[in-house]
């Protein structure tokens, strides 16, 4: 099922669709596969290394067909895709309805599994409206958190999720190899106006967090 969801007429049009099933998507699929090939490299580990895209377990495993296996994993979820220029400019790769016990949340969450822009397309917003998008639709999944990890040398991730309201609610150090740890970001879907969220460590922002949950839920009931 191919969904719009968001579409928005600027310098940039972008168009955001849900799509549940990407594998059955010819032209989504294929620029999923391309973008995941064209950034392979910028994860840690690279993604042609992960033998999983769900496991904790950041082991390594070599991959001779690039990131096939992630890029299989990865159409058969659903995903947010924005396009630009009828190409495909970022997506996001979505665990609906998602519990893991390493946020420290104690809720259901939309979980980002991953995100990526184009480079042709980098610091225009693509991200940004990938997840002011989602926090739209999470609560329609019935989650009122949005969460995702990342690690800790991935400044980019972490410039963008601190600049949404997304708090630091787990650090596993060492987690991905010596020295990259995994860190965990969660937001609930609405925040009160003008909230800012500055970096705080686990269970401080875990406390905060699950304030601003309540809030979050209050402002949604509001007609
Ligand atoms: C992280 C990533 C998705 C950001 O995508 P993007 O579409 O370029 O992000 P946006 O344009 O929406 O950026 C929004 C804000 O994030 C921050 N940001 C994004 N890229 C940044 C960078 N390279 N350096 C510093 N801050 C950055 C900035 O605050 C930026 O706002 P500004 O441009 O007004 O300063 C992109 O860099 C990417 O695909 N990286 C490789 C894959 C990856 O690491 N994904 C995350 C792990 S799953």
């Amino acid at each position: 099922m191919i969904r719009t969801v968001f579409n928005m007429s600027t310098t940039f049009a972008t168009s955001i669709h849900f799509v549940e099933h990407p594998t059955f998507d010819a032209r989504v699929a294929a620029s999923i596969r391309q973008l995941l090939v064209e950034v392979d490299n910028e994860f840690v580990p690279p993604l042609s290394c992960r033998s999983s895209t769900t496991t904790k377990d950041f082991v390594a495993v070599s991959d001779s067909d690039g990131p096939g296996e992630y890029v299989r994993q990865t159409l058969s979820q659903p995903c947010l895709v924005a396009f630009r220029d009828d190409a495909l400019a970022g997506f996001m790769r979505l665990h609906l309805r998602h519990h893991n016990s390493d946020l420290n949340i104690g809720d259901l969450c939309t979980f980002v599994r991953t995100v990526v822009t184009s480079h042709r397309y980098r610091r225009q917003g693509v991200a940004t409206q990938l997840y002011e998008t989602l926090f739209k639709l999470a609560p329609e999944c019935a989650s009122p958190f949005v969460a995702t990890r990342t690690w800790n040398e991935n400044t980019s991730h972490i410039a963008l999720l601190e600049k949404l309201g997304f708090q630091q609610v787990n650090r596993l150090q060492d987690d991905r190899g010596c020295g990259i740890d995994s860190l965990y970001f969660a937001r609930p879907c609405a925040l009160p106006a003008g909230h800012s969220t500055p970096r705080s460590l686990e269970t401080e922002a875990a406390k905060r967090l699950a304030e601003d949950c309540k809030l979050g839920r209050r402002l949604q009931a509001a007609p």
